[in-house]
């Protein structure tokens, strides 16, 4: 592993026990996520991209160890955390934050903003709380007024700035954002955009950006990893995802591209023509071939691997051609 890399994971999976009836003793498995590899180099923002329920939130989740895996491996910072102890990991889970689509929701109602991201600092014993926290809110734009409010008295985007703040107070490394801002006000996401995008450059954050909003991903990231139920079947550097994509299924979103209009970039849920099979029952071969318009014989009788059709940018489909 390079020491570049901050995050890595390798064929990572994530399997929900699922019962269709309480007392049937058959437990099928959601495959949530099946198969996952990625890096995320420092100072990277790494896109994750797909379709409702492909798999996105739980592959964040999982990394962090919110879900324990059910197979594979999880590194950072080059130590293998997959099954590290719960003592020993929680100095590096510090590293390691999220951050929600719904800012409300993850924030306590009944506490003020000041006790929101005080929290975490008394955990960690800091001197001089309310200097600190005043530190953190101007560094996210907001200011000493907004200290004693409370989540209902503030905007949605004043709320997300202070699930940031809260979620810097820990000096963390390396941060999933689960849609950060598709519960926002169009005019209010380019602002969270920017503010993500300069705290990154000032402390060199490393950014795994869950999306269903292409426009925003091609904006705000290096990388983009396209996933389709629980698979990454693309994963290359900005460009070659929008430029010279190779996967029907990757063509097909960026067709799927809405002209911006404000009322529709608030949609919260990515949703293409054709069904997507359930996770409980994937298909056999490659699983889009049920909605592929290029599918041949091979797709639902083999599964493809990866073709590295240029340094970087791999591609999981049997007709993937190198570029010369
Ligand atoms: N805690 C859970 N228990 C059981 N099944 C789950 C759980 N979390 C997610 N799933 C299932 O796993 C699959 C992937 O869900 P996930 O939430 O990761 O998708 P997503 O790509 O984040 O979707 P969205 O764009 O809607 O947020 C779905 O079929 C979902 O129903
Ligand atoms: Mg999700």
């Amino acid at each position: 592993m390079s020491i570049e890399e901050l995050v890595k994971v390798e064929n990572l999976r994530k399997y929900f026990p699922f019962k269709k009836r309480i007392f049937s003793k058959k437990v099928r498995y959601i495959k949530a996520v099946d198969g996952v590899s990625l890096s995320i180099k420092k100072g990277e923002t790494l896109a994750l991209v797909g379709e409702t329920g492909s798999g996105k939130t739980t592959t964040g989740r999982t990394i962090l160890r919110l879900y324990e895996p059910t197979g594979g491996k999880i590194y950072f910072g080059g130590q293998d955390i997959t099954k590290m102890p719960k003592k020993k990991f929680q100095k590096i889970r510090m590293q390691m934050q999220m951050i929600y689509q719904d800012p409300y929701s993850s924030l306590n109602p009944r506490m003020s903003i000041l006790n929101i991201i005080a929290e975490p600092l008394r955990e960690l014993m800091v001197k001089n709380i309310e200097d600190r926290v005043l530190e953190l809110l101007e560094s996210v734009g907001l200011r000493r007024e907004h200290m004693y409010k409370y989540p209902d008295e503030i905007s949605g985007g004043q709320q997300q700035r202070v699930a940031i703040a809260r979620a810097l107070a820990v000096n963390p490394k390396f941060i999933v954002l689960d849609e950060p801002t598709s519960a926002l006000d169009v005019s209010v996401q380019a602002q969270i955009l920017n503010l993500l995008e300069n705290l990154q450059k000032e402390k060199n954050f490393t950014y795994l950006f869950i999306s269903h909003d292409l426009s925003v991903v091609r904006y705000i990231s290096h990388r983009v990893a396209i996933m389709y139920l629980g698979k990454i079947m693309e994963i290359g550097m900005v460009e070659q995802i929008f430029e010279k994509s190779q996967h029907p299924y990757t063509r097909i979103l960026l067709e799927s591209i809405p002209v911006p209009d404000p009322k529709d970039r608030k949609r919260k849920k990515l949703r293409l023509p054709g069904e997507i099979p359930s996770p409980l029952n994937p298909p056999s071969g490659c699983p889009f071939h049920t909605r592929c318009p290029y599918a041949k014989d091979i797709c639902s009788q083999k599964e493809p691997g990866y073709v590295e059709v240029e340094s970087g940018h791999l591609v999981k489909c049997h007709f993937a051609e190198m570029i010369e």
